[in-house]
């Protein structure tokens, strides 16, 4: 149907016939002559109707934005001053012998170039959204990506083995997405969070190294970087250690960034650990493009009569820490109350902070509604831990340290990007020592931090019992521009130490084997020592896209809710199909529908 693409035509093709096939994307009657951008999966070019030939030119002016078209003609070179730079093709022209409309387009419901279509009309249309040239290209770099990825792993002897979607739940932290049987009325397949427990028990089987582009869902609050369901690289080894795993893996994402994306990553990926990312940035996945750190303070406070500061400094889990702002000396009161209410949010009871005016003059020199709580060497301290000098501003943080990360270390972001101090290019960081076990407080019991397989730190096993939240794990993290595009672990490959980690966890032998027996039986057979890594392959193409959501790189995302505005799923079943399956609905409330 065609000899050339639109996007590929140039100079060198002048004199040329070409037959081309594409949609229209735009139309212009220049008094007599049309213009038509025709364009393919390639680019476009400009197609030129003129009344002399007046075949073509019935046909081009019928056309409309989105008429699918056949075009045979001559290119030409395009006449003086009528160049356009901007464009690939933009100096030539199509001049059409011959036009064929193959199909028409309904009027379209936004215009193919503009910038700012509601992303809800683009993703009920998404058909049209995809032929835009963002998401052309976004679907295309994550194509790259992928294949990158494969080239690379297949080089390496790993091989890519498909796990099972209908399946058992796993422990990932997540809500299941959960399938009812019609075989085994009232028994349900659960959807896989992720394929941990199947790649673990793929090198009990002897495969060693296996990858797996594989789907997976979690019914969780969805935010810009979270989708019910997204897709992982997913990793697994055996025979190796963290730092083995952890080379490998740096050294496929520095070739898949650069032959994907032209980006260079560091020759070695610095690594961290969770603590120091913690009391550094407050934060276990730090932007490091941001370059303003937290300053500790707890023991300075302990003596002071602030008891906003002293109390959690003498609290075993609270810290004291300061966030200097270079040049925040400027910031006005309704600033300073923004980000008072911004950190509330994180659960701050408020944010003090002091204004360095002179920084040699003592007390007389800050300007603080706290200043009257704290004696001089105290303030000497501040100005001499933090680096404060004269125009700054330092902020402080005062709680559960957990609520100091989390308030500090979400500000810091926040006003380096307000006062545009986030330095450009690609900071990655590996971060490790994770505590194996998390508490929650409401449950009143110890979470695992990342999955129950992940491996403790060989001399920290002794303390499973006597002090869990002592133990730290062989987990890592890989975090790129502050978000986590990775996470993966050394497992546990013998069963009773599995048994001791499920026992921390409050988990009995009978919930275990009843939830992951499989797993916990395959270990019982010569279970090699293993470990592996599963990456966000939707954060890292949406990163390298250079797009804020996951959205922009998937071809059929949901929204916020959950919810598919093109198919409109989820969506009710007939009645026939819930007696089969044995279901009935309690209860469907209006605005879930
Ligand atoms: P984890 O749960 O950390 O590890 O997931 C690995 C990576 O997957 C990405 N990710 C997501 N991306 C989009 N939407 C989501 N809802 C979502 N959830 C996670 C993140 C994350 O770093 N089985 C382990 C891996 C292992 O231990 O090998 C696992 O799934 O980029
Ligand atoms: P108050 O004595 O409650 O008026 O607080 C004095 C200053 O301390 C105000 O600037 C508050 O915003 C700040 N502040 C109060 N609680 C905290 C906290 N937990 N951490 C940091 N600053 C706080």
């Amino acid at each position: 149907m065609r000899t050339r693409l639109s996007g590929q035509l140039s100079r060198t093709d002048i004199g040329q016939s070409v037959s081309l096939a594409g949609w229209v994307l735009n139309r212009r009657d220049h008094g007599g002559v049309i213009f038509i951008d025709l364009r393919d999966r390639s680019g476009l070019v400009q197609v030129v109707a003129d009344p002399d030939a007046p075949g073509p030119f019935a046909v081009a002016d019928k056309a409309r934005s989105e008429f699918v078209l056949s075009v045979e003609g001559t290119v030409r070179e395009r006449p003086e001053g009528t160049v356009n730079p901007d464009l690939p093709t933009g100096e030539i022209e199509v001049v059409a012998l011959r036009i064929e409309l193959l199909n028409r387009a309904a009027p379209l419901p936004f215009q193919m170039d503009e910038d700012e279509i509601s992303e809800a009309i683009r993703l009920k249309y998404r058909f049209l959204d995809l032929r835009r040239a963002p998401m052309q290209a976004a679907l295309r770099l994550r194509h790259r990506i992928i294949g990158e990825i494969r080239r690379f792993l297949d080089a390496c002897d790993f091989i890519d083995i498909e796990t099972p979607i209908l399946t058992r739940s796993t422990p990932e932290g997540a809500r299941d997405y959960l399938v009812p049987s019609r075989t085994h009325p009232g028994a349900f397949f659960a959807l896989p969070q992720s394929p941990q427990l199947f790649k673990q028990l793929l090198m009990v089987g002897g495969f060693e190294r296996y990858y797996q582009i594989a789907r997976c869902f979690r019914d969780e609050d969805l935010r810009a970087d979270r989708q019910p369901e997204f897709t992982q690289l997913d990793v697994e080894m055996s025979f190796v250690d963290e730092a083995e795993v952890m080379q490998l893996m740096e050294d496929m994402l520095r070739e898949v960034f650069k032959q994907a994306a032209g980006v260079d990553l560091p020759a070695e990926l610095p690594r961290m650990t969770c603590a120091e990312a913690l009391a550094r940035y407050g934060s276990d996945r730090p932007d490091l493009r941001v370059p303003l750190e937290l300053t500790e303070m707890t023991d300075l406070m302990k003596a002071v009569e602030f008891k906003v500061f002293s109390g959690p400094a003498n609290d075993p889990a609270g810290r004291v820490a300061a966030l200097r702002v270079p040049g925040g000396g400027t910031l006005t009161r309704a600033q300073i109350d923004h980000y008072t209410e911004f950190v509330s949010r994180f659960g701050a009871k408020g944010l003090a902070y002091i204004k360095v005016g002179d920084a040699g003059a003592g007390r007389d020199g800050l300007q603080s509604p706290i200043l009257k709580f704290l004696p001089d060497e105290v303030l000497a301290q501040i100005l001499e831990r933090s680096g404060a000098g004269g125009g700054d501003l330092i902020f402080f943080g005062a709680d559960r340290a957990a609520v100091v990360h989390a308030a500090l270390g979400a500000l810091r972001v926040e006003i380096a990007g307000d006062l545009q101090m986030v330095e450009a290019g690609w900071k990655p960081l590996w971060v490790v020592d994770f505590p194996l076990l998390a508490w929650n407080d409401e449950a009143k019991r110890f979470e695992a931090q990342h999955h129950p397989f992940t491996a403790p730190r060989e001399q920290d096993i002794q303390w499973l019992e006597s002090e869990p939240g002592r133990v730290l794990s062989r987990a890592y993290d890989l975090v790129l521009n502050g978000v986590e595009i990775g996470g993966g672990s050394i497992r546990i490959h013998q069963a009773d130490l599995q048994q001791r980690v499920l026992a921390a966890l409050g988990i009995d032998p009978q919930q275990a084997q009843a939830q992951f027996g499989f797993l916990l039986d395959g270990l019982k057979y010569g279970a090699p020592p293993h470990g592996g890594i599963a990456f966000g392959i939707d954060r890292i193409a949406a990163m390298l896209a250079g797009v804020d959501s996951i959205r922009d790189v998937i071809a059929f995302p949901k929204t916020q809710s959950a919810s598919c505005l093109l198919t409109e799923a989820p969506g009710e079943v007939d009645a026939g199909q819930l007696q089969e399956l044995g279901l009935r609905v309690a209860k469907v409330r209006e605005e879930t529908r």
